[in-house]
């Protein structure tokens, strides 16, 4: 070991250099300039010189202290990276000690751009301006989400996104999509612009994406294979994090969109490790981990840590299966308000059997400066920045369709779980509120846990006994129950209708129980009026195509269904039946071979019920007169189809029959 007094007195023999103030302002452009501008997000600027000099002696402590440029992560190979080298840090030092000389002018190119970095390009296809908002003087932080309506109009894909908050004051945003009125009525009940406290759970971020702005960060170029799904017509939910500057400010940020008409070729999911069951001790200190086994090989694209005010650290790795460790990001002094998405500069690939894992460590005791309660207090799960929260969100790519779907399956299935925990604290503290109950019970539901469900949807029902929302909902969960409590069930959606008779999905439901006692033309009509009390109602939608392709109106009842897959893709995988009438109905005006066959391969590629959708498929295949490609899906729908299911089984093979003799399958009527 070299003792410490030999290597200093080393480095002060080295004769001081001259720096260069050129190599100064290099440093400054590329790491504090995107801040540090004339209107940029920082409250003053470093583009000149003269800034610089100004404010040399603050500027060294900074950089020393590593309190800026703002940059948390100290394991990771990111993009943008803004992480200063010691070599840097102590160039400005130097240069601020030998006397600031030089006369170097920054190029105009770190200065702030106004459209995705870029002066070519273009302005954008839209430009979403959010509710003028009014941020008190002072006072704590501010939370806020604001629901802003997507003009109607086709569906596109959004290539990149920039977000311009306009205003110093606010601190971070987090932009989701909600193709249901969950998000605007919570909005419409505050008098307010936007809305406090929870997001509804239909208020996701589009398919494995995390969109969101935080100081500094530049939008990623726009590109097709990071492009997400927008439709016309549904509503944007911007959470904003807004820090009063003690004067009242006005919030009006814009949102600009590119859009393009191609989807990715890989859509990301996104894995959330994390806990909700938190429940901190006043004064304790600990960790808090949690891990998952990746079922299939990813790619991780970029991670984002997430945590309030008690997590003092964290630290995400990946142990593959050899044994072998990778460190995904390590920060050493978690800081809520310089969290940040970081982007890898190549994706992490990581095999089939790896374990992601993450670990924080906390600190609810008074030596944490950043403690919100004095004294501490127990902290438990919650939004709200006085609660406690640590998630680690990875995206990644899998490496097929298969691959996605099934990790897909896996974490979703984890997170609801996990979500299941963290609704049941909040429920802990506000036993009687409606959206939590209802959000609790849709979890249990979405788990197949409608004995769950059913205490939860109750406990609405009777807290809004006028509610027919409230009463088709218990419906729901009893008729999930079983056979046994059918009865119970029908008596609860007859109430709703009663209470409301165009309550839209109470009306989608007793067409379904016409359709299943064979009233087809009832049916229909129920799920015509589902459809007119509710036209986003997307199950009334593709169950009225259904119907009226049944009776023989294929056209209008195709249109239904591309608008129904369009407001609701993950519908497609239930559309078999859809496919079978279009490719095979006993009415050959009826059919309509080529778009059954279309319809069939995108249903193919996703239905969980693989025997029947590859049956269906070449049903289709043999409608337009492809026998050789009929019995070929035929014969992997016979290998596909469960050993017990011996009526399917038989079906698929006296259909190959038929088209080894060139016959199509064609419906019974
Ligand atoms: C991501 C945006 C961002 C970048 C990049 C950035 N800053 Fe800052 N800086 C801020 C913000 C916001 C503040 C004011 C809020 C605060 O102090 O936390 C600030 C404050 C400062 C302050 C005042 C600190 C004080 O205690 O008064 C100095 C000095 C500073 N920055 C220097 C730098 C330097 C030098 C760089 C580059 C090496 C840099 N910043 C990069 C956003 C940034």
């Amino acid at each position: 070991m070299i003792p410490a007094l030999l290597v200093a007195a080393t480095l002060t023999a080295v004769a001081p250099q001259e720096v260069r103030s050129a190599d100064v302002a290099s440093i400054v452009q590329s790491r504090c300039v995107s801040c540090h501008q004339p209107g940029g997000d920082a409250p003053f600027s470093l583009a000149t010189i003269d800034d610089l000099r100004a404010r040399a002696k603050t500027i060294v402590a900074v950089t020393k202290s590593r309190y800026m440029p703002p940059w948390k992560p100290v394991e990771g190979d990111f993009v943008g990276s803004r992480r200063l080298t010691d070599r840097e840090i102590e160039t400005i030092e130097r240069w601020v000690n030998t006397g600031m000389l030089g006369e170097s002018a920054f190029a105009p190119s770190g200065l702030r751009r106004d459209r995705l970095g870029s002066p070519s390009m273009p302005d954008p296809d839209l430009e979403i301006n959010l509710p003028a908002y009014t941020l008190r003087a002072d006072g704590p932080d501010v939370f806020r989400n604001f629901v802003v309506r997507v003009p109607d109009g086709a569906t596109r894909w959004v290539r990149a996104m920039q977000f311009r908050p306009g205003n110093r004051a606010v601190h971070h945003a987090n932009i989701r999509v909600d193709a249901t009125p969950a998000s605007r009525r919570l909005d419409d009940e505050d008098p307010a612009p936007g809305y406090e406290g929870i997001i509804a759970r239909s208020a996701d971020f589009p398919d494995g994406q995390f969109l969101g702005w935080t100081p500094g960060q530049l939008a990623p170029a726009p590109s097709d294979e990071s492009a997400w799904r927008l439709r016309g017509g549904t509503d944007l939910v911007v959470q904003l994090h807004l820090r009063p500057s003690g004067a009242i400010e006005h919030i009006a940020p814009v949102i600009d969109l590119y859009f393009g008409d191609r989807a990715p070729s890989r859509t990301p999911v996104m894995i959330r490790l994390g806990k909700q069951d938190l429940d901190i001790p006043a004064g304790t200190t600990g960790y808090i981990s949690d891990s998952f086994v990746l079922p299939v090989a990813a790619g991780v694209l970029a991670i984002q840590p997430h945590a309030h005010h008690r997590a003092r650290s964290v630290e995400a790795t990946a142990t593959l299966p050899d044994g072998s460790r990778r460190s995904l990001i390590r920060i050493d002094d978690w800081d809520m308000n310089w969290q940040d998405r970081y982007v890898y500069a190549a994706p992490v690939r990581l095999p089939a059997g790896t374990r992601l894992s993450m670990t924080y460590t906390f600190d609810n005791s008074i030596a944490n400066p950043r403690n919100p309660d004095r004294p501490p207090v127990r902290a438990r799960w919650g939004w709200r920045s006085s609660d406690e929260m640590a998630d680690v969100w990875l995206q990644v790519t899998a490496n097929s369709d298969d691959d996605r779907e099934q990790l897909a399956r896996e974490i979703s299935r984890r997170m609801l779980y996990e979500d299941a925990n963290g609704i049941a604290v909040l429920l802990e503290r506000e036993p009687d509120h409606v959206n939590l109950r209802n959000d609790a019970a849709r979890i249990e539901m979405a788990l197949g846990r409608p004995d769950k469900a059913l205490p939860h949807f109750e406990h609405v029902r009777k807290l809004q006994p006028a509610s027919a929302a409230a009463w088709f909902n218990e419906g729901t969960a009893l008729e999930g129950m079983g056979r046994a409590r059918w009865s119970d069930a029908a008596a609860r959606y007859a109430e709703a209708l009663r209470l409301d008779p165009n309550y839209s999905p109470a009306l989608n439901n007793s067409g379904i129980a016409s359709l299943k006692a064979g009233r087809i033309d009832d049916a229909r009509l129920a799920f015509e009026r589902a459809v007119k009390a509710d036209a986003t109602n997307a199950d009334a939608r593709a169950n009225l195509g259904l119907t009226l392709i049944a009776a023989a109106r294929s056209d209008e009842g195709l249109a239904h269904i591309r608008e129904a897959i369009d407001r609701k893709p993950e519908l497609l995988g239930g559309l078999t039946s859809h496919v079978l009438l279009l490719a095979a109905h006993h009415d050959p005006s009826a059919r309509r071979p080529a778009e059954a066959l279309a319809l069939a391969q995108r249903v193919a590629a996703v239905s969980a019920d693989r025997a029947g959708a590859l049956d269906a498929l070449a049903v289709s295949q043999a409608a337009t007169g492809d026998f050789t490609a009929a019995v070929q899906t035929a014969g992997a729908a016979l290998a596909a189809a469960p050993a017990g299911n011996s009526e399917l089984r038989d079906a698929i093979r006296e259909r190959i029959a038929l088209y080894r003799n060139q016959q199509p399958f064609v419906l019974k009527q």
